[in-house]
């Protein structure tokens, strides 16, 4: 059984594997899962800032907007609830489909719940780019939630489980970078579009999604299935040939053992949506609902979906406005490396911790900003050049730490403290709660903005202490701790090691059957 051998205290397993071409390769591919995720995170602020779209599906929204004087209260000018359900409706539906891709990616494996995400993306993007009606963007919105659904169950985990261990953080990382990645190139494509005269560039900006989608499917194809996967679904011999190859090398027997032996032990939870619910779990499970709260609870989707909205609002022209939310999506981008280069050295907690700081402070200055100029009326007057720059400077920090912490961590993290038997059904939690909460942050934001003004900005920042404290005690560190012997973090942990089984327990549940 995983673990059975190792000592208390030490998780020290030294599988020989390397970071082979193949590995690297089957990563990046499966890392395009993220790739539409980001495009459509960064498209719909910026569509719904131009003005031919809102006159064509969203009238009101477009009125308000251009009858409201200098002299209004700037805060409230893009409260609207139906234009938000535009953005959040999305993440509704990837709710309920990452609910029933848990079933998928058990019973069928990783790679086919990837492939059918690709598809509901394609013609989500498909039907959004030919939009005529508001239903036909509303019932796109929802196919390409569908399709964010799936990938984001299961590419998280998949690379998890074929990345050799001592990298497990980067490559696994590779996804936030995809998402970073499809976050920028739509901030892009909106500034390039909202310029188009014809008024239909938001048609190439909701239809362009249609390619990453693509690449996710042709990527999916070519994939191998995880090892785990495959003993999960009993093909443990073809699992042992994928072993060696993705490793390098024909000497996986132990690595290969502790993974039949996580998967017997796996067997042994027969439902695990309702195993989730025992205190051998709790630790996991809190985590699968704390982590993405505390995630969207940083604000980052105020940035992602409303910057342009938010430039907007602090005085920025339109073009202006696209513009600034290219540099904010470059920033997240290029500090994602960070993290990629960073997270198995240094460890998680380490990251988390450092990235709360940074966000705090930020968040601090750029409530204080907006509250000198704005106050609680909401009308700043004639706003200089400098307080722009220092918006967008402090913006720009904030979301750097957002992205070597809590973005990538949000994903990663949860797709390696799971053991095998609850992992897709405690992914799927994960994938929900993160839902929900983006779902609830888009549909609320541009009203809580009119109601708490630049508090919100504080209030952002009272959770960034919170989660930053709940790290520091909760979380255990799993930076270089093979997914097989996971196990041993929490038992080892002075809080959560009462209400884990120990290694020598679950030893007794698989030792039966453990001989393949
Ligand atoms: C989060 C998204 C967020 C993105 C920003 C992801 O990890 O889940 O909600 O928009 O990071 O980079």
């Amino acid at each position: 059984m995983a673990g059975g051998f190792i000592e208390k205290g030490s998780s020290e397993k030294n599988y020989p594997g390397k970071l082979t071409l193949r590995v690297f390769i089957t990563c990046v591919t499966a890392a395009f899962g993220g790739l539409i995720f980001g495009y459509d995170l960064g498209i719909s602020g910026g569509v719904t800032s131009m003005d031919p779209f809102l006159k064509k599906f969203f009238p009101d929204v477009y009125a308000k907007e251009h009858n409201i004087k200098p002299t209004d209260n700037q805060y409230c000018k893009f409260d609207s609830q139906v234009l938000t359900l535009f953005t959040s409706s999305l993440y509704l539906a990837a709710l309920v489909a990452s609910i029933f891709a848990s079933k998928v990616t058990r019973a069928f494996g990783r790679r086919l719940t990837m492939i059918s995400g690709g598809v509901l993306f394609l013609a989500g993007a498909a039907l959004n780019g030919f939009a005529q009606q508001v239903w036909m963007l509303i019932v796109g919105r929802m196919l390409l939630g569908f399709g964010i659904g799936c990938a984001n169950q299961s590419v998280p985990i998949y690379v998890s489980e074929v990345a050799p261990y001592k990298y497990r953080g980067a490559l696994n990382m590779l996804f936030q970078l995809a998402i970073t990645i499809g976050i920028f190139v739509a901030n892009i494509l909106n500034y390039l579009f909202a310029k188009m005269e014809n008024g239909e560039g938001w048609r190439y900006s909701l239809g362009l999604a249609g390619v990453p989608a693509i690449m996710i499917i042709i990527g999916a194809m070519f994939l191998p299935d995880s090892p785990n996967s495959l003993i999960e679904r009993g093909q443990a011999e073809k699992a042992k040939e994928e072993l060696i190859k993705i490793r390098g090398t024909n000497d996986v027997d132990e690595e290969f053992k502790d993974l039949v032996a996580a998967s017997e032990a796996s067997k042994q939870v027969k439902h695990p949506w309702s195993s989730l619910l025992k205190s051998e779990y709790r630790p996991h499970l809190t985590m699968a609902i704390a982590i993405p709260f505390f995630q969207q609870l940083t604000g980052m989707n105020v940035i992602t979906f409303y910057a342009p909205v938010l430039f907007k609002t602090i005085g920025f022209g339109g073009t202006a406005s696209l513009m600034s939310a290219m540099i904010t999506g470059g920033c997240n981008a290029l500090a994602t490396l960070v993290s990629i280069f960073t997270v198995d050295k240094v460890g998680r907690r380490k990251l988390f911790l450092e990235g709360g700081a940074q966000m705090f402070i930020c968040q601090l200055v750029i409530a204080a900003a907006i509250g000198s100029k704005f106050g609680t009326d909401g009308n700043p007057g004639v706003l200089p050049k400098w307080f722009a720059l220092t918006v967008v400077v402090f913006i720009c920090v904030y979301v750097a730490g957002f992205a070597w912490s809590w973005g990538p961590l949000g994903w990663l993290v949860p797709s390696e403290i799971f053991p095998l038997e609850v992992r897709s059904a405690a992914q799927s939690v994960n994938v929900s709660v993160n839902m929900i909460f983006t779902f609830a942050i888009a549909q609320v934001f541009t009203s809580m903005l009119c109601h708490m003004k630049f508090g919100l900005f504080i209030f952002f920042a009272f959770f960034v202490i919170v989660m930053s404290i709940f790290i520091y005690k909760f979380l255990p560190e799993t930076k270089g701790v093979p997914i097989e012997e996971i196990s041993l973090v929490w038992e080892n942990h002075p809080y959560w090691n009462k209400f884990v089984k120990s290694s020598a327990q679950k030893n007794k549940i698989a030792a039966p059957d453990s001989q393949v």
